[in-house]
């Protein structure tokens, strides 16, 4: 099995790609793609300067990094801040995670600490503990973001992430929902603009990225986790059909024509038919005996 990049000695097979490549070469492969997303979505503008939402876990470390290599690129300027949401040992894991990540890379580290508001997430005595905790940390991050001036908020949320978000808010009839998930989506009032440049790439690619530039990642599941049965269900369907989860999100975003075409008729038979002759005329004539029944 050779790497499709250098001829080297593959280890990791792209099934959505159709390509085997060396660890190396995926990491050359990984940025390209996200550098390619930003320019084509327009993910960053000039002179910004990022708030890069790190949690500890896999796809904020790959953010940071490869937002790390591509800011001179963008000509944008990154910092970190991480969300002390007061879980136990899975936070103080989580924030020495960050603190080596932000070390090795030079990166200034910000700690915003939930206590300091009034609570802590392992003090939240109700049933949907995720959800007051989703809560606490769109509101931290916004507000971090905000008051110390940054012009964009960055997550690390990937195609695995809003694509399993789709399918509930699709089920739950919210599609006004899928507009929030953009690759960028502009601030207004006091909500910031928010990024998510990993929109296009999936668990496995963050996970071997991760792998590949060395750098740890949180290996434990936070203690209120619940296992998403969404999630098994893409997962089963990128199985069957490689590319599936990327080819999806991309194409929810996608620019659709706001105008409707404009109706046009089959000049033979005279129904609707987006090109001169319709498809069932044009059967009939190869495979008729010639004649069109008007
Ligand atoms: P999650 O909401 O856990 O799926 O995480 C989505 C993204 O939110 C992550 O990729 C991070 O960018 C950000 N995030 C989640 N938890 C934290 C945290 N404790 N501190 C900072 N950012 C976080
Ligand atoms: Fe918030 Fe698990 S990280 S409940
Ligand atoms: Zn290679």
């Amino acid at each position: 099995m050779k790497c499709k990049m250098c001829g080297g000695k593959a280890e990791i097979r792209l099934r959505a790609y159709r390509i085997q490549l060396c660890k190396n070469c995926f990491r050359v492969f990984y940025e390209r793609r996200v550098e390619d997303d930003m320019k084509k979505y327009r993910i960053v503008r000039n002179g910004e300067r990022i708030c890069v939402a790190l949690s500890g876990g896999k796809d904020s470390i790959a953010l940071i990094h490869v937002l790390n290599k591509l800011k001179d690129k963008f000509k944008i300027s990154i910092e970190a801040l991480h969300l002390d949401l007061g879980i136990g040992a899975y936070s103080s894991k989580a924030e020495s995670i960050c603190r080596e990540v932000c070390q090795k890379l030079d990166i200034k580290l910000n700690v915003v600490r939930l206590s300091d508001y009034g609570f802590r997430i392992e003090d939240v005595d109700v049933k949907k503990v995720c959800s007051v905790c989703g809560n606490a940390k769109r509101y931290l991050m916004n507000r971090f973001t905000r008051e110390n001036g940054f012009d964009a908020l960055a997550t690390g949320h990937n195609a695995d992430d809003i694509l399993t978000n789709f399918f509930k808010n699709w089920i739950a009839g919210n599609m006004e929902w899928i507009d929030k998930q953009r690759p960028r989506t502009e601030g207004f009032d006091k909500i910031v603009t928010r990024i998510r440049p990993l929109f296009l790439r999936t668990d496995q690619e963050n996970s071997l990225y991760v792998e590949s530039i060395n750098l740890p990642a949180l290996g434990i599941k936070c203690p209120y986790a619940v296992v998403d049965k969404w999630r098994r269900i893409i997962d089963d369907i990128e199985k069957e059909i490689p590319g599936f989860k990327q080819n999806f999100v991309r194409n929810m975003f996608k620019e659709r024509k706001k105008d409707q075409k404009k109706i046009k008729h089959c000049s033979i038979c005279g129904e609707v038919s987006n090109v001169e002759t319709c498809q069932f005329c044009r059967n009939v004539m190869r495979f008729g005996k010639g004649k069109i029944k008007h």
